[in-house]
């Protein structure tokens, strides 16, 4: 028995932000912005959480689909801003959509995350056990952003995506390489929790500063440069291919100068490599579902049109790793 993916789907908030709008209140200018990342715009919650963007998603993924909610075995939610450390952010998917039978749960591999958990999803449905999955990255960026730190205010948008797992006849997965480095995390942090409790040594931590995300731009440049590529090519020989084969990278959404370095190095064309990031700006764990999501509305890709397809997600953790399937 194989898995497809039937059904994809995203949701954007309305509200969009541009460059120009960041310069009221932030030392910067559409030029640098567009030169340095190729981000245009943004979209950015006016107050819907991570949970609401999910479910607007989830929700256009099963009326695409034509099946109730009730029919879905689980939710695995990739983010790295849930609504709050407990309930997980999937488990209020589920209550706002009303998928009463299935079990849910959320994963957090940063800009990584929707490619982790479309692994342990797959893996889940290999088990024969489940006959349908929803697979979701939703975040709020804008949440845990510095809003006063130019250097990564610039960056960040919110928004949702996903799709829909199902039992099939014919399989779409083709091969997977994920890996993370726990030595580097300091390249990326964000959200710190110390222990504050009553019997907790004191500490003159200033807690709040750490809260907000805070990246070391150039140290993530380098270890996108030095792992990505290898990801690919060694995802590509696991799935016995050549890299002529792949007609599409959906690569996470950060950079464009990334996805340039990416192809360069990798030698695979840029025309290969789908990009909305003008757009959206990074959506980190939705960027690849929207981005997939939007690819499959505007025609670009169809699913059983037999297409391979590379995910690449790189983030915090550090994590990074692809997924080959072949729609
Ligand atoms: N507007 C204007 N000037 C700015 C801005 C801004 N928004 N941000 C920084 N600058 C200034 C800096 O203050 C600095 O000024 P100085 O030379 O007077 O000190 C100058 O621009 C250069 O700053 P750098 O940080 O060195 O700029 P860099 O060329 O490295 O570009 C960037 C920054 C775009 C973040 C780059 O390092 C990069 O692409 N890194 C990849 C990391 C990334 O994309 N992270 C996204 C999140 S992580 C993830 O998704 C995996």
């Amino acid at each position: 028995m194989g898995i497809k993916i039937t059904t994809t789907g995203h949701y954007l908030p309305p509200h969009i932000v541009s460059n120009h709008d960041l310069t009221a209140f932030l030392d910067t200018s559409d030029e640098w912005i567009k030169k340095r990342t190729g981000i245009s715009q943004r979209y950015i919650s006016t107050g819907e959480n991570t949970s609401e963007l999910a479910a607007k998603a989830a929700n256009v993924i099963l009326e695409k689909r034509g099946i109730s909610s009730e029919e879905i075995d689980f939710i695995i939610l990739a983010t790295m801003t849930p609504d709050a450390s407990s309930p997980s952010t999937a488990c209020l998917v589920q209550e706002k959509i009303g998928a009463t039978n299935a079990f849910c749960f959320d994963i957090n591999a940063a800009c990584s995350g929707f490619v982790y958990a479309l692994s342990t999803a797959c893996h889940l449905m290999r088990s024969g056990m489940y006959k349908k999955g929803l697979v979701l990255g939703a975040e709020t960026m804008s949440k845990i952003v510095n809003w006063e730190d130019r250097s990564t205010a610039v960056l960040f948008g919110d928004g949702a995506g996903g799709l829909l797992l199902e039992e099939s006849e014919t399989d779409h997965f083709v091969a997977e390489d994920l890996h993370s480095d726990g030595s580097r995390f300091i390249a990326l942090t964000a959200d710190d929790k110390k222990v504050t409790n009553p019997f907790a040594a004191a500490t003159d931590d200033v807690v709040t500063a750490k809260q907000y995300l805070q990246m070391d731009g150039r140290g993530i440049f380098d270890f996108v440069i030095r792992s990505v590529p290898k990801t690919i090519t060694d995802v590509v020989a696991k799935g016995n291919l050549v890299k002529e084969d792949i007609d599409w990278v959906v690569a996470h959404q950060a950079n464009i100068r990334l996805l340039e370095a990416i192809s360069k190095k990798v030698k695979l064309p840029l025309s290969k490599f789908a990009s909305n990031i003008a757009e959206t700006g990074n959506t980190s764990a939705a960027s690849i579902p929207v981005l997939l999501s939007q690819m499959v509305d505007s025609g670009q890709v169809a699913i059983g049109d037999g297409s391979h397809i590379l995910f690449t997600g790189f983030g915090g953790g550090l994590t990074w790793g692809s997924i080959i399937i072949k729609l």
